[in-house]
C-alpha cells in the first residue's frame, strides 16, 4: 500500500480524520482504563526537532513507548543536519533505518522535500505554516466537551499563523464557519482564504468576530522564529486579548482553546485560561491519543 504523509490536515478526508478522532477518544478510555496495545512493537520514530518543544516530543515519546515501539530524538546540535547535510539526505538515511519521520521545522517546503525522498510517512509536528497535529487534539477536545462541530461557528482570535492556517483546513474537512479576528498585516495565508472562502471569514473587531462563537481558538503573538518581533506585534495585537469580556460575548458555553504555551497577559487572560473548567489541559493531554491514533493510522494500515 502506498505509504502516506502528513504534512497538513487536509492530507486526510474528512471521514479518515472523522475516524481518527474517535480512535483518539477511544484509545484514550482504554489508556485510563488500563488497556494496552503494542500494535508498534519494536518500530521506530525518528523525531527532527529544529525548534523548541514541550507538548509534542513528550507526546510522540510517550505515544511510541505506550505502543511497543522506541524513539530517536534529533536536534541539529546532535546531527550532521546542523552541519549542512541536506535534508533530502536526511531524510534518505532516516527513512531506511526507521518507520516514520517527524519533523518540527521552519520553512514548510523543507518537510515537503523531506516526504518527497521518504521511503515511511513523513509527519509534520508544526511548520511555519501549519500544525496538523495540533489540530487533531484540538478537534477531540472539542468533540469531547461539546460534541460535533459541523456546523458551528469558531473564531480565531489572534495571529494568522500556522495554527490558524490548519483552523481553516480543519473548517473545510469538517464543515464548520470560521471567523478570523486579526489586525491588518497578520491574515493567515492568502491562498486558503481564497480557496476556503465559502468556510472563512476575516472580520477585524475582536467583539464582533466572536459573536455566536462555539468555540474560541487563540494563540501566542509572536511565534518560534518571530522573537525579534515581540515588541511591535505587542503593539499590533494589544486589543486581541481573549478575556473574560471577549468570552462573554460569544455563545454561552463557548469554549476556550490554546495550544499552549500560553502568554498570560497578553493573547489570554488568567482568568480565561485557568478557570476552573479550562479545557486548555485536556487539549494538551489529546496530544498523545491523536498521535497514537494517527501513528496507528499511517504505520497499521
Ligand atoms: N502545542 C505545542 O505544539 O507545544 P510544544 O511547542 O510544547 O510542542
Ligand atoms: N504558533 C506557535 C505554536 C506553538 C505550538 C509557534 O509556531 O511558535
Amino acid at each position: 500500500m502506498a505509504i502516506r504523509h502528513f504534512l497538513r490536515l487536509i492530507d486526510l478526508s474528512s471521514s479518515e480524520l472523522k475516524a481518527l478522532i474517535t480512535r483518539a477518544s477511544e484509545l484514550k478510555t482504554q489508556q485510563h482504563n488500563g488497556l494496552r496495545h503494542e500494535m508498534l512493537k519494536h518500530r521506530t520514530l525518528a523525531m527532527v526537532f529544529e525548534k523548541a518543544s514541550t507538548r509534542t516530543r513528550v507526546s510522540f515519546e510517550t505515544a511510541m513507548i505506550q505502543l511497543g515501539g522506541g524513539s530517536i530524538f534529533l536536534s541539529p546540535n546532535d546531527t550532521q543536519l546542523g552541519r549542512g547535510e541536506p535534508i533530502e539526505d536526511t531524510a534518505r538515511v532516516l527513512s531506511r533505518m526507521c518507520d516514520a519521520i517527524m519533523v518540527r521545522t521552519f520553512a514548510h517546503e523543507k518537510i515537503t522535500r523531506m516526504a518527497a525522498v521518504s521511503k515511511v510517512p513523513v509527519i509534520n509536528a508544526l511548520t511555519d505554516a501549519f500544525h496538523p497535529c495540533q489540530l487533531l487534539a484540538d478537534l477531540q477536545t472539542y468533540q469531547e466537551h461539546r460534541g460535533d462541530i459541523s456546523g458551528k461557528t469558531v473564531c480565531w482570535v489572534g495571529d494568522g499563523n500556522n495554527m490558524c492556517n490548519t483552523f481553516i483546513e480543519a473548517a473545510h474537512l469538517l464543515d464548520f464557519e470560521l471567523v478570523v479576528a486579526c489586525p491588518i498585516g497578520y491574515e493567515p495565508m492568502p491562498a486558503l482564504l481564497e480557496q476556503y472562502h465559502s468556510r472563512v471569514r476575516l472580520v477585524r473587531n475582536p467583539q464582533d468576530a466572536v459573536q455566536g462563537a462555539a468555540l474560541i481558538a487563540t494563540d501566542v503573538w509572536a511565534s518560534m522564529g518571530q522573537e525579534a518581533e515581540q515588541i511591535k506585534r505587542k503593539a499590533a495585537f494589544a486589543s486581541y486579548q481573549v478575556n473574560a469580556d471577549l468570552m462573554s460575548r460569544a455563545a454561552s458555553n463557548a469554549l476556550f482553546l490554546h495550544c499552549l504555551p500560553a502568554h498570560r497577559g497578553e493573547e489570554v487572560s488568567a482568568e480565561v485560561i485557568d478557570a476552573p473548567d479550562s479545557a486548555v489541559w485536556d487539549e494538551a493531554e489529546n496530544r498523545l491519543h491523536a498521535q497514537k491514533a494517527l501513528l496507528e493510522f499511517l504505520l497499521c494500515r
